[in-house]
């Protein structure tokens, strides 16, 4: 942090930074497309890296990584567009803000473009397709969303997950800020069901055998795009990268890569 301001402040002084944001944030993350050259712009990529295996920490290997499926994709635009990747990894209720104030260039976070933040930031074309699912302890099998009425219903908070819990009569709504706590309120018997992404609920239940997937019928989500804050010269540019990388298979081979193929 300290570095990068300096490294900000001098870049300023000699008038060296070009027309694009990167300066006066924190640096939690920062991974580099392998074509970058000094003379490419930095982008702050904001996520929410809770979200496995769209964007998730690996400590693996002994350092702390945000990798993930958005993360590949991101990089795979930078090389194409030629700009270099600055993650900043924050709640996700926090990330529209984060475009608004122009903290970040663009957010990517396994983000539904709906209606509502239509209004407030501007969208890709969605990238990947999903579709919400109930997550519970076994034996409690739940088949349309009004099986879960009165129930104590975990979600993350400014999910579309949220807002389609909303509507279960007389719910008592669990927001939280992050996918593994909304998964440790079930675990924990705090809540009795989590609404959820299938292809993030599906890890969940692997590695928690306790755990089941109830699919409810007609219950999509709408996918997946990049958002900008309004305006961004950076929307259009992203679009022809995706286009290219849907027609080129690169797309479906990062799908594949992290989904197993679930696309
Ligand atoms: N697709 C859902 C939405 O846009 C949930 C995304 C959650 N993403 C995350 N990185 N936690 O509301």
């Amino acid at each position: 942090m300290q570095k990068l301001m300096k490294v900000c402040a001098a870049a300023t002084a000699v008038a060296l930074m070009t027309a694009v944001t990167g300066c006066g944030t924190s640096s939690t993350n920062s991974n580099t497309a392998t074509s970058s050259s000094s003379s490419e712009p930095t982008l702050v990529l904001a996520t929410s890296a809770d979200y496995k295996p769209y964007e998730y920490h690996d400590t693996s290997s002994g350092q702390d990584k945000i990798v993930g499926f958005d993360i590949d994709v991101a990089n795979a635009i930078a090389k194409q567009l030629h700009f270099k990747v600055q993650i900043e990894d924050m709640d996700f209720d926090g990330l529209i803000a984060a475009l608004q104030a122009k903290r970040a260039d663009f957010v990517i976070a396994g983000m539904t473009p709906t209606a509502a933040r239509k209004k407030a930031v501007d969208f890709s074309d969605v990238y990947y397709q999903a579709e919400n699912v109930v997550l519970t302890k076994k034996g409690h099998t739940v088949k349309t969303m009004n099986d879960l009425s009165g129930e104590k219903v975990a979600v993350q908070l400014g999910s579309v997950q949220e807002t389609a819990a909303q509507s279960i009569p007389n719910v008592k709504l669990d927001s939280l800020d992050t996918i593994p706590t909304v998964v440790q309120e079930v675990l924990s018997n705090r809540a009795d069901a989590a609404v959820i992404e299938n292809t993030v609920a599906t890890g969940y239940v692997k590695s928690n055998p306790q755990l089941q997937l109830n699919k409810i019928a007609g219950m999509t989500e709408n996918g997946s795009a990049i958002a900008f804050p309004k305006g961004s010269p950076w929307t259009k540019k992203f679009d022809t990268a995706i286009e290219k990388m849907k027609q080129d298979g690169q797309l479906q081979q990062l799908a594949n890569k992290w989904f197993g193929g679930t696309q």
